[in-house]
């Protein structure tokens, strides 16, 4: 990469990806002004919502690794971001079904909450990603120290109970749940490569 293509991509970059972030969402808007959301709106909202909700998690996880496989270093500074955006799309999902699905009744969110396991296992990943985001400011990483990375390792988890939550719901055609767990697989499965790869090294540095 020429060094002139590079300070374009610091200077453009973090904008680009912040509209290509909010294009889903326009999207939606669109669908919802053109009367296009079908026979059931709130289902295809719901749907739709959690979507992008997995989509900008698994591309959150997926930032590090293609870092390390290509060398481009200057990809983490898109992480956090991308990691606010999936906040962003869990929240809109929460709200279209406390708004839309449940009526802001909150005994029956809490009956739904314990009784259907794809809900208990979705809630419990939203309410994961909470201090999450709350912590994503440089204030608080700088105030958290090495107790930040511990706190952000649960986005691990959080992925998983998403995939987990998907391929609760779906009743018949698992081929898209199973596709992001596939996904989540290989980004997870590299990463713990990665960290058996580092800890063998340090190992025969103290050896040797
Ligand atoms: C990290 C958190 C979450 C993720 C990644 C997520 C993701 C998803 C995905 C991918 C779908 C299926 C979309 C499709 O069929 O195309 C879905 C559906 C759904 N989710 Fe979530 N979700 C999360 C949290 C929640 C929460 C907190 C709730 C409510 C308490 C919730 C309620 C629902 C409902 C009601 C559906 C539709 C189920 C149906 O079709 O009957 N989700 N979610």
């Amino acid at each position: 990469m020429t060094p002139q293509f590079t300070r374009l991509l610091q200077r453009i970059g973090k904008p680009l990806v912040f509209s290509a972030s909010l294009l889903p969402l326009a999207w939606l808007f669109w669908l919802v002004w053109s009367d296009q959301l079908g026979a059931n709106p709130v289902e295809t909202l719901s749907h739709r919502t959690g979507d992008w909700s997995l989509r900008f998690l698994l591309l959150t996880l997926a930032v590090t690794p293609v870092r390390r496989l290509t060398g481009w270093n200057g990809l983490q500074r898109f992480r956090r971001m991308l990691g606010l955006f999936a906040f962003f799309y869990v929240s809109l999902h929460f709200s279209v079904y406390l708004i839309f699905d449940q009526f802001f009744d909150l005994s029956t969110i809490i009956a739904d909450v314990a009784k259907r396991p794809y809900i208990t296992v979705g809630f419990t990943a939203f309410v994961l990603l909470i201090p999450l985001a709350v912590t994503s400011t440089n204030r608080m990483i700088k105030r958290l120290g090495r107790n930040w990375q511990r706190l952000h390792r649960l986005v691990y988890l959080i992925a998983i109970l998403g995939v987990l939550h998907y391929l609760w719901l779906v009743k018949a055609d698992l081929r898209e749940p199973l596709m992001y767990a596939g996904i989540l697989a290989v980004l997870l499965g590299y990463r713990l490569w990665w960290r058996m790869r580092v800890t063998d090294k340090n190992r025969h540095c103290r050896v040797s």
